[in-house]
């Protein structure tokens, strides 16, 4: 097994899923415990986390420097690199250059090493940082550099220890996987076992959890929360009971297209809830997106608390996974980026005992799930919507006018990037109503009316993302036929942003 140093990162799971990928076990671990809990899993790898801080900060993150003693190999990643440059003896500085996205790694490494095996010699890799080693510790070498890092990668190869300053678990670092893979089985020496059962682990969880007691499921319409009440279903059968709330923050037709593939395809019992009144009262004057993420995780909750009463069910399941909470703040060094609605969204006090089959997943991984047990092939493609729906992607206060425009808005860029054929090649594709008001002339009278901002993105694992790079004649298509069907627009605008530094919903 590996052992993983958690300073804090995003991405500090997803180290632990590429290498269940690999066939290999993982346990994640606390920097200030590191050394205790090494000592207990004598692990064949350590693997350094990025992290959020700064390694000569004040609230500098490091570890108990005999792990580095132990002949175990290490690989630090971004922030874990940091670490091995202070704590080995070379300099860590600011850098002058911050880099958040795609960058591009040269390797320099004189003679071949175990590390970038099978690598090309230049790749494309995603990095998140701020300062940078400026001065080596004695015995390493330099392995690559980037425009703004000289020391992107560096190696002492006699001991095996290895520093990246990219993330090789992020799905968009080109041969990422092949950088982990040459570290855990090359040069940890790691056997591959055989790859987990997934769906079997994932029920009798759920039996253990939930026993012969009731239980509610919402359902969003998403894969997340369905293969969770499917598989729910499959394991306690009329004792599970599903809830799909209109909230009216849906997009248009969405609450038919649910009833029909939970009802008819997927044959879960299912109750309609009419909760549009709830959520727009609830919003009315909130601005600020986390306020707006409380206030919807609180209303869906207390719907839930209502309905779940009548049917005297006290266990809600919930379709979480692991990004929402990460995102939410999930472990002890990390920052919050926001508050997913299910996880940090929830209020401290409520009536129910949660169960999250899906916790430890991801995307990807939840819609292979989805394709073993046969669920509709249109529902293991269909985007990503969130569960707070089109209010974080409104800014502002949620009107029923506003969700109007974005509706019609949405409609448009979702039925052109159909037509066009990419609706499968993309993670998700949406409108975003700006709130900011633009002028415009029709018919030769001036209009002074709303920006709408259209997105369409690529992921896999929901941690990064690059925006699809649409051709020129669907945008027109869709700017043409936005600000000509939705009267309210007077301009439309593509957001070009990768994640990070942007995230993919606007709030
Ligand atoms: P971000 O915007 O954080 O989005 O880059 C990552 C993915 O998560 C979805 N998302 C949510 N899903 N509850 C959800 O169920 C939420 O509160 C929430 N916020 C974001 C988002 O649509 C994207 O696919």
């Amino acid at each position: 097994m590996i052992v993983i140093v958690d300073f804090g990162s995003q991405t500090t799971h997803l180290i632990g899923r590429r290498i269940r990928d690999l066939g290999v076990k993982s346990e994640i671990v606390l920097p200030q415990d590191a050394f205790k809990s090494i000592k207990k899993l004598v692990p064949r790898g350590i693997i350094l986390s990025g992290g959020p801080a700064s390694v000569f900060g004040k609230d500098a993150l490091l570890v108990d420097k005999k792990i580095f003693e132990l002949g175990i190999p290490v690989l630090g990643i971004c922030y874990g690199l940091e670490v091995l440059g202070q704590m080995l003896g070379g300099k860590v500085a600011p850098g002058k250059k911050k880099e958040y996205g795609p960058a591009f790694i040269k390797i320099t490494a004189g003679k071949p090493t175990d590390l970038f095996e099978n690598i090309p010699n230049e790749l494309r890799v995603w990095m998140s940082h701020f300062d940078q080693v400026v001065e080596l510790p004695k015995g390493m070498v330099g392995l690559g550099s980037t425009s703004a890092v000289k020391y992107a990668a560096f190696a002492d190869e006699n001991k095996k220890i290895y520093g990246i300053m990219f993330h090789p678990e992020v799905h968009h670092t080109q041969y990422g996987q092949q950088v982990l893979n040459n570290f855990v089985i090359k040069i940890c020496g790691e056997n591959p076992l055989l790859g987990t059962k997934k769906i079997e682990e994932i029920k009798q969880y759920l039996k253990k959890e939930i026993g012969n007691n009731k239980a509610v499921c919402a359902l969003s319409g998403g894969i997340d929360s369905s293969v969770a009440a499917f598989l729910t279903n499959q394991v306690i059968g009329p004792n599970l009971t599903c809830f799909y709330v209109d909230t009216g923050m849906m997009r248009i037709g969405e609450t038919d297209e649910v009833i029909d593939t939970f009802k008819n395809k997927l044959k879960l019992p299912l109750v309609i809830i009419n909760g549009k009144k709830d959520f727009l009262t609830a919003l009315k004057g909130v601005i600020d997106p986390e306020k707006k993420r409380t206030v919807i995780g609180e209303t869906f909750i207390r719907i839930f608390e209502r309905e779940a009463k009548k049917i005297g069910a006290k266990i809600l399941v919930q379709g979480t996974i692991y990004p929402d909470v990460i995102e939410s703040q999930g472990t002890q060094h990390s920052h919050k980026i926001k508050s997913h609605h299910n996880v940090a969204g929830l209020p401290e006090k409520h009536g129910f005992k949660i169960v999250e089959p899906l916790r430890m997943f991801y995307k990807d991984e939840v819609r292979k799930i989805a394709a073993e047990s046969k669920f509709p092939p249109e529902m293991v493609t269909r985007h990503v919507f969130p569960g707070p729906g089109l209010a974080v992607r409104l800014i502002g206060e949620v009107t029923e006018k506003k969700l109007d425009i974005l509706k019609r808005a949405d409609k448009i860029v979702i039925e052109e990037i159909k037509k066009a054929g990419l609706y499968d090649q993309i993670w998700m594709a949406f409108a975003v109503f700006t709130g900011i008001k633009t002028t415009g002339v029709a018919g030769d009278e001036r209009k002074y009316g709303e920006l709408i901002a259209v997105r369409a993105i690529e992921s896999k694992d929901t941690m990064t993302s690059d925006w699809v790079r649409l051709p020129y004649d669907v945008l027109a298509k869709i700017s043409e036929r936005i600000v000509t069907e939705v009267f309210e627009v007077v301009r439309v605008v593509y957001d070009i942003t990768t994640k990070p530094p942007a995230t993919m919903e606007w709030e």
